[in-house]
Protein backbone atom coordinates (compact mmCIF):
# COMPACT_ATOMS: atom_id res chain seq x y z
CA UNK A 1 0.00 0.00 0.00
CA UNK A 2 2.68 2.35 1.04
CA UNK A 3 4.66 1.33 -1.89
CA UNK A 4 1.96 2.18 -4.39
CA UNK A 5 1.89 5.78 -2.33
CA UNK A 6 4.85 6.47 -2.59
CA UNK A 7 3.99 6.31 -6.80
CA UNK A 8 2.95 9.04 -6.26
CA UNK A 9 5.14 11.36 -4.09
CA UNK A 10 5.21 11.66 -0.61
CA UNK A 11 3.67 9.85 2.40
CA UNK A 12 0.24 10.69 3.10
CA UNK A 13 -0.32 12.82 6.43
CA UNK A 14 -3.59 11.30 6.99
CA UNK A 15 -4.66 7.51 5.64
CA UNK A 16 -8.15 6.74 6.69
CA UNK A 17 -9.13 2.82 5.91
CA UNK A 18 -12.46 2.11 6.16
CA UNK A 19 -12.79 3.50 9.48
CA UNK A 20 -15.85 2.77 11.72
CA UNK A 21 -17.15 4.79 14.90
CA UNK A 22 -20.23 3.89 17.05
CA UNK A 23 -21.68 5.27 20.07
CA UNK A 24 -24.14 3.53 22.73
CA UNK A 25 -23.14 0.09 21.86
CA UNK A 26 -23.97 0.06 18.19
CA UNK A 27 -27.18 1.79 18.04
CA UNK A 28 -25.48 5.14 16.51
CA UNK A 29 -22.99 4.84 13.78
CA UNK A 30 -21.24 8.46 13.69
CA UNK A 31 -18.97 6.60 10.87
CA UNK A 32 -19.56 3.88 8.27
CA UNK A 33 -16.65 3.41 6.94
CA UNK A 34 -14.67 6.28 5.62
CA UNK A 35 -11.62 5.94 3.48
CA UNK A 36 -9.61 8.69 2.69
CA UNK A 37 -5.77 10.18 2.32
CA UNK A 38 -4.36 13.91 2.30
CA UNK A 39 -1.14 14.74 1.69
CA UNK A 40 1.70 16.76 2.71
CA UNK A 41 0.59 20.87 3.07
CA UNK A 42 -2.99 19.99 1.41
CA UNK A 43 -6.28 21.82 2.58
CA UNK A 44 -9.02 19.33 3.20
CA UNK A 45 -12.02 20.99 4.04
CA UNK A 46 -14.62 18.03 5.13
CA UNK A 47 -18.53 19.39 5.13
CA UNK A 48 -21.98 17.58 5.30
CA UNK A 49 -25.30 17.90 7.21
CA UNK A 50 -25.33 18.39 11.24
CA UNK A 51 -24.85 15.08 12.05
CA UNK A 52 -22.84 13.05 9.22
CA UNK A 53 -19.64 12.25 11.60
CA UNK A 54 -17.55 15.07 11.08
CA UNK A 55 -16.88 16.55 14.39
CA UNK A 56 -16.13 12.33 15.51
CA UNK A 57 -13.89 12.53 12.67
CA UNK A 58 -12.10 15.04 14.09
CA UNK A 59 -11.89 13.46 17.18
CA UNK A 60 -10.46 10.79 15.96
CA UNK A 61 -7.54 12.15 13.84
CA UNK A 62 -6.49 14.32 17.08
CA UNK A 63 -6.24 10.98 18.90
CA UNK A 64 -9.34 12.07 21.43
CA UNK A 65 -11.06 8.83 20.78
CA UNK A 66 -10.10 5.26 18.69
CA UNK A 67 -12.21 3.84 16.37
CA UNK A 68 -14.31 0.64 16.39
CA UNK A 69 -12.56 -0.66 12.99
CA UNK A 70 -10.27 0.58 10.30
CA UNK A 71 -7.26 2.07 10.63
CA UNK A 72 -6.36 6.04 10.83
CA UNK A 73 -3.07 7.17 10.58
CA UNK A 74 -1.57 10.51 11.22
CA UNK A 75 1.47 11.88 10.71
CA UNK A 76 3.24 8.42 10.38
CA UNK A 77 1.38 7.24 13.73
CA UNK A 78 -1.32 4.76 13.68
CA UNK A 79 -4.08 6.83 16.29
CA UNK A 80 -5.42 3.89 17.67
CA UNK A 81 -1.74 2.44 18.75
CA UNK A 82 -0.24 5.11 20.17
CA UNK A 83 2.23 4.83 23.05
CA UNK A 84 1.95 8.44 24.00
CA UNK A 85 -0.89 9.81 23.24
CA UNK A 86 -1.02 12.57 25.22
CA UNK A 87 2.67 13.93 23.42
CA UNK A 88 1.09 12.75 20.58
CA UNK A 89 -2.10 15.29 20.89
CA UNK A 90 0.49 18.14 22.21
CA UNK A 91 2.62 18.35 19.41
CA UNK A 92 2.10 16.37 16.49
CA UNK A 93 -1.84 17.63 15.73
CA UNK A 94 -2.71 21.46 16.90
CA UNK A 95 -6.82 21.61 17.40
CA UNK A 96 -9.14 24.35 16.78
CA UNK A 97 -12.62 24.16 18.31
CA UNK A 98 -15.74 26.59 17.98
CA UNK A 99 -15.56 26.20 21.57
CA UNK A 100 -12.02 27.26 21.85
CA UNK A 101 -11.71 26.42 24.97
CA UNK A 102 -9.38 29.21 25.83
CA UNK A 103 -8.98 30.31 29.77
CA UNK A 104 -10.84 32.85 31.24
CA UNK A 105 -8.41 34.26 34.04
CA UNK A 106 -5.10 33.76 31.59
CA UNK A 107 -3.85 36.21 29.27
CA UNK A 108 -3.57 35.80 25.27
CA UNK A 109 0.04 34.90 25.69
CA UNK A 110 -0.48 32.58 29.03
CA UNK A 111 -2.85 31.07 26.77
CA UNK A 112 -0.44 30.17 23.83
CA UNK A 113 2.15 29.46 26.32
CA UNK A 114 0.19 26.70 28.60
CA UNK A 115 0.12 24.43 25.04
CA UNK A 116 3.60 24.37 25.81
CA UNK A 117 4.05 23.32 29.38
CA UNK A 118 5.37 19.92 29.58
CA UNK A 119 7.90 20.03 26.84
CA UNK A 120 11.15 20.44 26.90
CA UNK A 121 11.09 24.66 26.65
CA UNK A 122 11.71 26.60 29.65
CA UNK A 123 9.52 29.19 30.67
CA UNK A 124 11.08 32.18 28.44
CA UNK A 125 11.82 29.97 25.95
CA UNK A 126 7.86 29.33 25.85
CA UNK A 127 6.79 33.13 25.70
CA UNK A 128 8.79 33.88 23.35
CA UNK A 129 7.61 31.39 21.09
CA UNK A 130 3.98 32.95 22.47
CA UNK A 131 4.59 36.24 21.47
CA UNK A 132 6.25 35.31 18.03
CA UNK A 133 3.06 33.41 17.35
CA UNK A 134 0.39 36.12 18.44
CA UNK A 135 2.51 38.42 16.29
CA UNK A 136 1.87 35.89 13.44
CA UNK A 137 -1.97 35.76 13.89
CA UNK A 138 -2.01 39.77 14.06
CA UNK A 139 -2.49 40.24 17.99
CA UNK A 140 0.66 41.94 18.85
CA UNK A 141 0.20 44.10 21.31
CA UNK A 142 -2.61 42.09 22.71
CA UNK A 143 -0.78 39.67 24.57
CA UNK A 144 -1.84 41.28 27.84
CA UNK A 145 -5.75 41.20 27.35
CA UNK A 146 -7.99 37.95 28.82
CA UNK A 147 -10.42 36.54 26.66
CA UNK A 148 -13.00 38.47 27.86
CA UNK A 149 -11.80 41.66 27.16
CA UNK A 150 -11.25 40.38 23.00
CA UNK A 151 -14.03 39.95 20.09
CA UNK A 152 -14.63 36.86 19.29
CA UNK A 153 -12.38 36.78 16.01
CA UNK A 154 -9.54 37.99 18.16
CA UNK A 155 -10.23 35.26 20.35
CA UNK A 156 -10.42 32.83 17.58
CA UNK A 157 -6.51 33.71 16.46
CA UNK A 158 -5.25 33.47 19.98
CA UNK A 159 -6.91 29.53 19.91
CA UNK A 160 -5.07 29.31 16.64
CA UNK A 161 -1.65 30.42 17.90
CA UNK A 162 -2.06 28.30 20.37
CA UNK A 163 -3.08 25.29 17.88
CA UNK A 164 -0.01 25.97 16.43
CA UNK A 165 2.50 26.05 19.46
CA UNK A 166 3.91 23.27 19.16
CA UNK A 167 4.60 22.95 15.37
CA UNK A 168 2.26 20.48 14.37
CA UNK A 169 2.33 18.59 11.42
CA UNK A 170 -1.80 18.60 11.05
CA UNK A 171 -3.84 21.42 11.99
CA UNK A 172 -7.75 20.14 12.77
CA UNK A 173 -10.50 23.18 12.81
CA UNK A 174 -14.09 22.55 13.22
CA UNK A 175 -16.21 25.49 12.03
CA UNK A 176 -13.28 27.92 12.69
CA UNK A 177 -15.05 30.63 11.27
CA UNK A 178 -18.97 29.92 12.69
CA UNK A 179 -19.49 32.98 15.00
CA UNK A 180 -17.04 35.57 12.69
CA UNK A 181 -18.29 38.89 10.63
CA UNK A 182 -16.98 38.56 7.17
CA UNK A 183 -13.90 40.65 7.75
CA UNK A 184 -12.64 38.04 10.78
CA UNK A 185 -13.51 35.32 8.92
CA UNK A 186 -11.13 36.72 5.62
CA UNK A 187 -8.54 37.35 8.21
CA UNK A 188 -8.66 33.88 10.08
CA UNK A 189 -9.14 32.28 5.78
CA UNK A 190 -5.95 34.18 5.03
CA UNK A 191 -4.16 33.18 8.14
CA UNK A 192 -5.12 29.26 7.50
CA UNK A 193 -3.26 29.32 4.16
CA UNK A 194 0.02 31.72 5.00
CA UNK A 195 0.49 29.22 7.84
CA UNK A 196 0.17 26.05 5.63
CA UNK A 197 2.90 27.63 3.10
CA UNK A 198 4.80 29.38 5.67
CA UNK A 199 4.71 26.65 8.51
CA UNK A 200 3.72 24.04 6.19
CA UNK A 201 0.92 22.48 8.11
CA UNK A 202 -1.32 20.00 6.65
CA UNK A 203 -4.91 21.69 7.30
CA UNK A 204 -8.27 19.51 7.95
CA UNK A 205 -11.47 21.98 8.52
CA UNK A 206 -14.58 21.08 8.62
CA UNK A 207 -16.95 24.11 7.32
CA UNK A 208 -20.52 24.79 6.21
CA UNK A 209 -19.55 27.88 5.00
CA UNK A 210 -19.05 28.43 1.11
CA UNK A 211 -16.32 30.85 1.03
CA UNK A 212 -13.64 28.05 3.86
CA UNK A 213 -14.83 25.45 1.34
CA UNK A 214 -13.82 27.57 -1.92
CA UNK A 215 -10.07 28.04 0.18
CA UNK A 216 -9.47 24.53 0.00
CA UNK A 217 -7.95 22.63 -2.56
CA UNK A 218 -10.22 19.71 -1.85
CA UNK A 219 -13.84 19.07 -0.26
CA UNK A 220 -14.45 15.68 1.00
CA UNK A 221 -18.21 15.83 1.26
CA UNK A 222 -19.66 13.27 4.29
CA UNK A 223 -23.10 12.10 4.55
CA UNK A 224 -24.62 9.38 7.31
CA UNK A 225 -21.04 8.50 7.87
CA UNK A 226 -19.81 7.81 5.08
CA UNK A 227 -18.07 9.90 2.36
CA UNK A 228 -20.15 10.71 -0.49
CA UNK A 229 -17.96 12.99 -2.50
CA UNK A 230 -14.21 13.54 -2.64
CA UNK A 231 -13.61 16.70 -5.03
CA UNK A 232 -10.18 17.66 -5.92
CA UNK A 233 -8.57 20.54 -7.53
CA UNK A 234 -9.28 20.80 -10.65
N1 LIG B 1 -20.46 10.88 22.42
C1 LIG B 1 -21.50 10.52 21.69
N2 LIG B 1 -22.41 9.63 22.13
C2 LIG B 1 -23.46 9.24 21.36
N3 LIG B 1 -23.68 9.68 20.11
C3 LIG B 1 -22.80 10.57 19.61
C4 LIG B 1 -21.67 11.03 20.36
N4 LIG B 1 -20.98 11.90 19.59
C5 LIG B 1 -21.65 11.99 18.43
N5 LIG B 1 -22.74 11.18 18.43
C6 LIG B 1 -23.67 10.98 17.32
O1 LIG B 1 -22.91 10.60 16.18
C7 LIG B 1 -23.40 11.22 15.01
C8 LIG B 1 -22.33 12.11 14.39
O2 LIG B 1 -22.10 13.22 15.26
P1 LIG B 1 -21.04 14.36 14.93
O3 LIG B 1 -20.91 15.20 16.14
O4 LIG B 1 -19.81 13.73 14.39
O5 LIG B 1 -21.80 15.14 13.76
P2 LIG B 1 -21.37 16.46 12.96
O6 LIG B 1 -21.29 16.08 11.53
O7 LIG B 1 -20.17 17.06 13.59
O8 LIG B 1 -22.65 17.40 13.17
P3 LIG B 1 -22.74 19.03 13.34
O9 LIG B 1 -22.63 19.60 11.96
O10 LIG B 1 -24.12 19.21 13.92
O11 LIG B 1 -21.66 19.48 14.25
C9 LIG B 1 -24.67 11.98 15.44
O12 LIG B 1 -25.76 11.14 15.22
C10 LIG B 1 -24.43 12.21 16.92
O13 LIG B 1 -25.66 12.32 17.60
MG1 LIG C 1 -19.85 18.86 14.66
Amino acid sequence: MSDQLADDGAEPVIEAVEVRKTFNHGAVVALDGVTFEVAPQEHVAITGPSGCGKSTLLHLLAALDVPDSGTLRVAGEDVARLERPNEFRRERVGLVFQMHNLLPHLDALGNVGIAMFGTSMGRRERTERAQELLDLVGLDGLGHRRPPELSGGERQRVALARALANRPSVLIADEPTGSLDTGSRRLVLQLLERLRVEEGVTLVVVSHDERVLDAADRVIHLRDGRVVDDEGED
